[in-house]
């Protein structure tokens, strides 16, 4: 596809999306949200693809919505334009995405991140939400999400104050997975993507969602879509395969039905 934000390439079965605005370290427009949106439809759909990695450059994963789109907008222009209908999306693709961040990670592009089910960051990574001193607040998930992570408390000093965080502050509120030297970090990120690629493609979509649901919902309701998921599988020929491969001593291959 022909897009003016992101550059795109499927690599091994992974394809990894890079947000391209260097000039403005990567400032999210809403064009940008939507070509993401579109990416990972294609790239979902795509069934050569088996995992997304997404990431920004060096200097800045993405230093948050573009302020210059944004300046003159008012609250019925902002209802009218449901962007958030392509933010909403980010959250329904079922196949692994690894977000790998270098620099800047702040506001829109910190909620961008949050979408990842996976986050590698590197050492030099700052992680906020500056909204704060724009006279704003996060938009597209920040408060629930950073709440959900860190509990009220924590949250709420790190959104009124709008402060950075670095890569270990952010590894010890569950943010982030791994923390990576910064010229390792898409490395790192294409490398835990493949090792997920040979995994049964069913059973990572599976897993996805019912860790999702979980993180949303009592342990019961959980429960209840976790089993609902498990004897789903055992329809899949990837379930016979498996379990037989074990049986005969065998490495299992699994087809994604
Ligand atoms: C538009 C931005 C931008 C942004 C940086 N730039 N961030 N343009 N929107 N969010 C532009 C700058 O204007 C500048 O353009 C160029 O990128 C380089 O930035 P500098 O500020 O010169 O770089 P530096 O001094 O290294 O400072 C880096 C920085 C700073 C600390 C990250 O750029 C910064 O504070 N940016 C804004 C961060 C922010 O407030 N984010 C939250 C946005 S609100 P020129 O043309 O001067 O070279 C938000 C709400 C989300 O995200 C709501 C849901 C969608």
């Amino acid at each position: 596809a022909d897009f003016q934000s992101i550059k795109t390439k499927v690599e091994d079965g992974i394809a990894l999306i890079e947000l391209n605005r260097p000039d403005v370290l990567n400032a999210i427009s809403r064009g940008m949200v939507t070509e993401i949106r579109s990416a990972f439809e294609t790239f979902d759909k795509h069934d050569a693809v088996k995992a997304i990695v997404l990431t920004g450059n060096e200097k800045a994963f993405a230093a948050g919505a573009d302020i210059d789109e944004m300046m003159e907008d008012d609250a019925v222009t902002l209802e009218l334009l449901n962007q958030f209908k392509d933010w909403d999306q980010l959250h329904t693709i079922k196949k692994p995405v690894i977000g790998a961040v270098s620099g800047y990670c702040f506001g829109g592009g910190f909620e961008l991140a949050l979408c990842c089910d996976i986050l590698f960051a590197s050492e030099k990574a700052q992680f906020g939400f500056p909204e704060i001193k724009l006279g704003v607040m996060p938009g597209a998930g920040g408060t629930v999400k950073l709440t959900k992570l860190m509990g009220p408390k924590n949250a709420l000093e790190w959104l009124w104050l709008g402060e950075p965080m670095t890569a270990k502050e952010a590894q010890k509120h569950g943010i982030i997975n791994r923390i990576v030297a910064p010229e390792l970090v898409v490395e790192e990120a294409m490398k835990f993507a493949r090792t997920i690629a040979d995994k049964a493609p069913l059973s990572l979509r599976l897993i996805k969602e019912s860790v999702r649901y979980a993180a949303d919902h009592s342990v019961q309701d959980g429960m209840q879509l976790e089993r609902k998921n498990f004897y789903l599988l055992f329809s899949s020929e990837d379930q016979k395969e498996g379990m037989k491969a074990f049986t005969e001593k065998r490495y299992p291959h699994f087809k994604g039905k």
